[in-house]
C-alpha cells in the first residue's frame, strides 16, 4: 500500500543567532516631563519605564533592522540566510515591504524577503512563519527581524503614548534542525480578534482612509490606543495563550525557567505572571530601559537577558506576545548554546 503521507514531517526551526540594536539616543522620563504634562513617578509607577531609545530624524525602521540583522548574522557564524522576514508596524513606506531592502543591504539580495504585520505580536507570528518556511523546505536558514520606530507614528505631544513607546530592533537566525535540539521553537499558539481592531490604530495612510479621498487629520495620522481596555485584553489574552501553549506541550507552569513576554509595560507582565502562577522573578523584563518597542521587544529582551547570562543553555522559555488587531501568540523553546553577544 502506498503511504498517504506526501512528505515526511519537515525539519524544525532552531535558533542559532541573536542580536538587538537600539538607536544611541536615550530619552529619560525627566526629558519627557520637561515638554509634557507628566512626571517620572507617574510614568514609573504606571508602566515601569524609566527611559527609552529614540531614532534620529531621517532614521527609518530599515536602518535599525539592518543593524540588528547584521549582528544576528554575525552571531550565527556569518552564513547567509535564504529568507529574510521583517516584522514591523512602522514600515519604511506603505509600499514596498521593508524586508527586500534590508536583505539587499545585508548582502542577501536574491533571498526571499517579505514583511509580517501583527503589531506587537509580530515577532511570535514571524517565528511561526519562519518555522513554516523551514518545515516546508522553502528555506534552510531564515533571518527574522522585529523592528519598529514608534517615534515616527506617536504624536510627541500625546502624553499617554509618548511615554510608553521606544524605538529598536531585535533579530534572530533560525536554521533547519531537529525538534529535540536546544533552540528548536515550537508548540505555537496564535490568535486574533478583529472585533477590537479600533483599540490600537493608526487610522490614516491605508486604503480605508484613502478610499474616502479626504486629507487625514492630525489625530488620524498618529498612533491611538484605548489604554485601559488594551490593558485588560493584554492580561487575559496573554495568560490564555501562554496556558494553551503549555498545555499543548504538556509543560507545567513550574517547567518554565523564563517567561519572556512582549514588553508592553511592567504591570501587564507581572499581572500575566501572577495569573499563570509564575514567580515574577522568572519574568524577563527590560521595559524599564527600552520601553515598549513593538515587534522588537521580545528579541531585544532575549538579547539583553542572554548577554547578561540570565538565560543559560538548557533553560526552558515561554514566549508570549499581544498586540493590536487584536493579535496574540506564544511558543516554547529550550535555550541553545550561542556565541557571545556580538557588539556593533
Ligand atoms: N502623565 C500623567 N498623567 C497621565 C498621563 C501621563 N503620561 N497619561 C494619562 N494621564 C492621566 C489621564 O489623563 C487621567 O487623568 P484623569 O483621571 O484626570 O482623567 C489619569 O492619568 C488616569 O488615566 P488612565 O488612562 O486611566 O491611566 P491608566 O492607569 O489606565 O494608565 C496607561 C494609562 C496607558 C499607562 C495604561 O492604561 C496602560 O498601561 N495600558 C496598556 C498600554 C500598553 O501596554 N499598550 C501596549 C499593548 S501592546
Amino acid at each position: 500500500m502506498p503511504s498517504n503521507t506526501l512528505s515526511p514531517p519537515g525539519p524544525a526551526a532552531v535558533l542559532c543567532g541573536l542580536a538587538g540594536w537600539v538607536p544611541p539616543r536615550v530619552v529619560t522620563n525627566d526629558e519627557l516631563a520637561a515638554r509634557l504634562d507628566t512626571d517620572d513617578t507617574w510614568i514609573r509607577t504606571r508602566t515601569g519605564i524609566r527611559s527609552r531609545h529614540v531614532a534620529e530624524p531621517g532614521q527609518a525602521t530599515s536602518d535599525l533592522a539592518v543593524e540588528a540583522g547584521r549582528l544576528a548574522l554575525r552571531s550565527a557564524g556569518g552564513a547567509p540566510a535564504d529568507a529574510v522576514i521583517v516584522t514591523t508596524t512602522t514600515p519604511d513606506r506603505p509600499c514596498p515591504a521593508t524586508a527586500p531592502v534590508v536583505a539587499t543591504r545585508l548582502g542577501l539580495a536574491g533571498a526571499a524577503a517579505f514583511d509580517v504585520g501583527a503589531v506587537c505580536t509580530g515577532f511570535v507570528y514571524g517565528l511561526a512563519t519562519a518555522a513554516g518556511l523551514i518545515a516546508a523546505g522553502v528555506a534552510r536558514r531564515v533571518l527574522l527581524i522585529g523592528a519598529d520606530t514608534y517615534s515616527t507614528i506617536v504624536d510627541p505631544l500625546d502624553r499617554t503614548n509618548a511615554i510608553i513607546f521606544g524605538d529598536g530592533a531585535g533579530a534572530v537566525v533560525l536554521r533547519a534542525g531537529r525538534p529535540d535540539e536546544p533552540g528548536a521553537v515550537g508548540h505555537f499558539d496564535l490568535g486574533s480578534d478583529g472585533t477590537h481592531e479600533d483599540l490600537i490604530t493608526v487610522a490614516a495612510g491605508g486604503s480605508r482612509q484613502r478610499s474616502t479621498g479626504g486629507e487625514p487629520t492630525h489625530a488620524e495620522r498618529h498612533f491611538a490606543m484605548r489604554g485601559k481596555e488594551v490593558y485588560r485584553h493584554a492580561v487575559t489574552r496573554m495568560a490564555a495563550s501562554a496556558r494553551a501553549t503549555l498545555e499543548q506541550a504538556g509543560w507545567k507552569t513550574d517547567d518554565v525557567d523564563h517567561f519572556v513576554p512582549h514588553q508592553a509595560n511592567l504591570r501587564i507582565l507581572h499581572s500575566v505572571a501572577d495569573d499563570l502562577g509564575l514567580p515574577r522573578e522568572r519574568c524577563v523584563a527590560n521595559v524599564d530601559a527600552v520601553g515598549n518597542t513593538g515587534a522588537a521587544s521580545i528579541p531585544l529582551a532575549l538579547a539583553d537577558a542572554a548577554a547578561g547570562r540570565r538565560i543559560r543553555p538548557g533553560d526552558r522559555l515561554l514566549l508570549t506576545a499581544f498586540g493590536g488587531g487584536l493579535t496574540w501568540g506564544s511558543c516554547l523553546m529550550t535555550w541553545p548554546e550561542l556565541p557571545p553577544h556580538p557588539h556593533p
